[in-house]
Order: C-alpha cells, then sequence, then structure tokens
C-alpha cells in the first residue's frame, strides 16, 4: 500500500488509475489537434493563439527558446494546464479540454518528465510490472504469477528499451540514461497512442543520446511521438518534422535544414551555426 501512495503522490499519471480506453479515431485526420489556443499566466501570454497538428505515427521535434512555452503545451495536453481558449483534440473523438489529466493518460497519451521518476529500490522487471496498462484485473494479483502474456509484454519493452541484461538490477543503480529509457519503457507498457517527451538527453552521455535516437525513432510508426529538445545534434539526428516555438505560437515548421535556415529561427534560437548548441542547451 505504501508503494500505492508514493505511485500516487508522484507526477506520472498511471493508466490503471483511470476508466478504460476508448479508441482513438484518426481515420479523418491528424491524431493530436490544437487550434489557437492561449494560456496567460499573471497577464504573461505563455501560449498565444498556438495552432499545431500531430499526425499518427508521426515522431515531431519541438524546439524554441528557454520560456517558449514547450512544456506549457505539454501541460495543455496532458490536462495538468488549462487554457483560457482554444480546441485540442485527439483524434476527432476526444476533445482534451473536457477531460482531467488520468482520463488523458488513459486515451493513450504518456508523458515523460525530464528527470527520471523510476523506483529505485525496485528492479527493472518490476518497475515494468507496476507500469502494466490499464488491465485493473492484473492489479490485484501482481504479487502473485504474471499472465504468460504480461510477461512477454515486459520482455519486449526491455529490448525495446535495450535492459534486457539489467531486468533483475535494482533501478536506483542504472546510470541516468538508463533510468530514462527505463521509464520511456514503463509508458510503453500502456501502450500509448502518443508519447510527450519533454528533454530527453539532458544530462546524456554522446552514447546514451545515440541510443536514445534509435529507440525514439523506432517508435515512431507505431505511436506518435512528440520530443521536446535544446540539443540540436540530437534533433538534428532524429528530426524529420521540426516545430519551433517562439513565444507560445509557432514560427517556423518544417525539415531541420528548412528551420535551421530560417531567418527569423536563427534570429531567436540557433544563432550562427558554430554556436547552435551551446547557446540552445538550457
Ligand atoms: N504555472 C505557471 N505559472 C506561472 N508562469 C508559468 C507557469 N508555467 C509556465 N510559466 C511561464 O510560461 C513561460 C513558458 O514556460 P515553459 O516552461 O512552457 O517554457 P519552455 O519552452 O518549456 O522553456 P524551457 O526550454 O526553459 O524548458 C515561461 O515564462 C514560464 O515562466
Ligand atoms: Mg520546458
Amino acid at each position: 500500500m505504501n508503494l500505492l501512495k508514493e505511485m500516487a503522490s508522484r507526477d506520472r499519471v498511471f493508466d490503471f488509475m483511470a476508466p478504460a480506453r476508448s479508441p482513438v479515431d484518426v481515420r479523418h485526420g491528424p491524431i493530436l489537434y490544437l487550434e489557437d489556443v492561449s494560456v496567460s499566466f499573471d497577464g504573461f501570454r505563455a501560449i498565444n493563439d498556438l495552432n499545431l497538428t500531430i499526425d499518427d505515427g508521426e515522431l515531431r521535434c519541438i524546439i524554441g527558446p528557454n520560456g517558449a512555452g514547450k512544456t506549457t503545451m505539454m501541460d495543455i495536453i496532458t490536462g495538468k494546464t488549462r487554457p483560457d481558449h482554444g480546441s485540442v483534440w485527439f483524434g476527432s473523438r476526444h476533445d482534451l479540454l473536457t477531460m482531467n489529466e488520468p482520463q488523458i493518460a488513459s486515451l493513450g497519451i504518456g508523458r515523460k518528465f525530464q528527470k527520471p521518476t523510476v523506483f529505485e529500490a525496485l528492479t527493472v522487471f518490476e518497475n515494468l510490472e507496476l507500469a502494466m496498462a490499464a488491465d485493473k484485473r492484473i492489479w490485484p494479483t501482481l504479487t502473485a504469477r504474471l499472465s504468460g502474456e504480461a510477461r512477454d509484454r515486459i520482455d519486449e519493452v526491455l529490448v525495446t528499451i535495450g535492459l534486457t541484461g539489467h531486468r533483475d538490477r535494482p533501478a536506483g543503480i542504472l546510470s541516468h540514461g538508463q533510468k530514462q529509457w527505463l521509464e520511456i519503457g514503463m509508458l510503453l507498457m500502456q501502450r500509448p497512442r502518443l508519447l510527450l517527451v519533454d528533454e530527453p538527453v539532458a544530462g546524456m552521455t554522446e552514447q546514451e543520446m545515440e541510443r536514445t535516437a534509435e529507440l525514439l525513432t523506432g517508435l515512431a510508426g507505431k505511436q506518435s511521438v512528440v520530443v521536446v529538445e535544446h540539443d540540436m545534434g540530437f534533433v538534428r539526428s532524429i528530426a524529420r518534422t521540426v516545430t519551433v516555438l517562439h513565444q507560445g505560437s509557432v514560427l517556423a515548421e518544417g525539415s531541420m535544414d528548412q528551420v535551421s535556415s530560417d531567418p527569423r529561427v536563427v534570429e531567436v534560437y540557433l544563432g550562427t551555426e558554430s554556436d547552435n548548441t551551446e547557446d540552445a542547451r538550457c
């Protein structure tokens, strides 16, 4: 029970806390649709008539200077912050502005915060076990034998996140990068349709960054992935479409080459090519 309390007190919204999932209809449009969304904090417009569309299976990178509204945008999508006006739809069926955080999570929107929040005393396997998808029937039996199907799913996710060899090690002794992958794995256990990942490679080694690039590009297609990141080398290595946020709105959108040669983007964010990464990092 202590564990349950600890889980409930964390930022992560676990799927099993929410009602059963209803399907996301993407037959006639994008998986995520934001239109004219604005939010002000004490009179400051952090998000300013933001329009954004993410297609099913897409990998989208969001870049922009500190304070551009990237995290606030994720807060709005996940129900943590309510916009003052605008529309936010998940597929054509789900109006996210009518839902609370657990309901939004239960639709299949998983969010990875910057700091890993794995359960350090538990093994990698147990962390994944706890994050098992919304099947409430699994929950009472967690301490008993897992079904073959559940075990297979954990094994599959262990392979995806590259931690098969660490399955029985406590999460607390993993490297920073491995903890980040484990947390992505915990989100994957809930079979999300859309993953929101905020600054995944901050604090990672070059090698960990390369592995994270492989992981995220491998996830796209199976689910939609939105990645906010300041490390331009990393963004360049994974980017298909890049959206540049500035003062709460989209300043530019296109391929990495297109946005990085856009004079407005260079002026507000990238600077000269030689100081890209230094200036762009937080
Ligand atoms: N809950 C809040 N209350 C007051 N101001 C807020 C709140 N959340 C965000 N802000 C402000 O909104 C603006 C956008 O912040 P946000 O964290 O979304 O930027 P960001 O693009 O994620 O920046 P960074 O790259 O530094 O993470 C900032 O000026 C921030 O101070
Ligand atoms: Mg942020």
